[in-house]
């Protein structure tokens, strides 16, 4: 192996230490305990997880969670309502709308409902707005491209000027992704479905954003020597030789891209578990501006 291994647990676990002492410091000056709110619609299971280990972080670092849950045929009106009202609670400093909603419903009016000071996710359209337009910064960076660009950092990755590649342009990680590298200065190159030669492009990166969902689409001799690779890709696999029958896995072949790499990120243990932890950073940001 030739790479340095970036690993996420341990960097996630240290952003998690710091969040939950700062809040200990705010409650014992009398400021209110920070809280998050989450709004799950439907019963889609792996929603469902998520939600939980995003309760579970709140409990682990002392911000207080309020779980709304609206059965899949929810109206329109009855989600925007529920947002406003908790827009309006002065107890919750941040709210979190699951997604992806179900498809009746109009995702872009949920979140722009969300007010903007307590849109913990950064998806509200004012947000990503600031965050396309140079010289202005977005309240809040999406969770997860916050994770990936703070596992760069931590790891000692040159941005500025590098040659980047995303794979995959979605509104939660590949697209938010794509802007945070320009505002650091990195020249980026978006690939999707009609992207011509996708393995040529990726040999031309020095960081690469894997974000395509696809197991294991990358392979080592698409990768320049010596590049970054962040593997936001969860998949699972099948593995006889596992309990479960599968094995999760990224959207990188990680045993070979270890021998060309210079840093990569482990599927789990890679991005994972910074999702989380940026979210409890981005709710104690959002506890600080409106309680200074
Ligand atoms: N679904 C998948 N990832 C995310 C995320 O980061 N935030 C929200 N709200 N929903 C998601």
């Amino acid at each position: 192996m030739t790479a340095q291994l970036i690993d996420g647990k341990v960097i996630a676990e240290n952003v998690r230490k710091e969040v939950a002492e700062e809040i200990a410091k705010m409650v014992a000056a009398g400021k209110p305990r920070p809280g998050l709110a989450t709004v799950l619609v439907g019963d889609r299971v792996d929603s469902a997880t998520y939600v939980r280990s995003k309760q579970k972080a709140c409990a682990e670092l002392g911000i207080e969670s309020y779980g709304h849950q609206l059965p899949a045929d929810a109206s329109q009106k009855e989600v925007e309502e529920l947002v406003k009202k908790l827009s309006d609670d002065p107890k919750v400093n941040g709210i979190l709308v699951q997604l992806p909603l179900p498809s009746h419903l109009d995702e872009e009016k949920v979140l722009q409902t969300i007010a903007i000071e307590k849109d913990v996710d950064g998806f509200h359209p004012i947000n990503i707005g600031r965050l396309a337009q140079k010289g202005r910064d977005p309240l809040f960076v999406p969770c997860t491209p916050y994770g990936c660009i703070y596992l760069l950092e931590q790891a000692g990755v040159k941005i500025d000027g590098a040659n980047a590649v995303v794979l995959g342009r979605s509104n939660i990680v590949g697209m938010p992704a794509a802007l945070l590298l320009i505002g650091k200065n990195a020249t980026v190159t978006v690939c999707h479905s009609h992207t011509r030669d996708i393995p040529g492009v990726v040999r031309q990166a020095d960081i690469l954003i894997a974000a395509i969902g696809k197991t294991e689409m990358v392979r080592g001799d698409w990768i320049k020597p010596g590049a970054a690779i962040i593997d936001v890709g969860i998949n699972s696999k099948p593995d006889p030789t596992k309990s479960k029958g599968y094995r999760l896995v990224g959207d990188v072949n990680f045993e070979e891209a270890k021998e060309v790499a210079g840093w990569i990120t482990p599927v789990p243990g890679g991005v994972g578990p910074m999702t989380i932890a940026m979210l409890m950073k981005n709710t104690l940001r959002a506890a600080q501006i409106q309680n200074p």
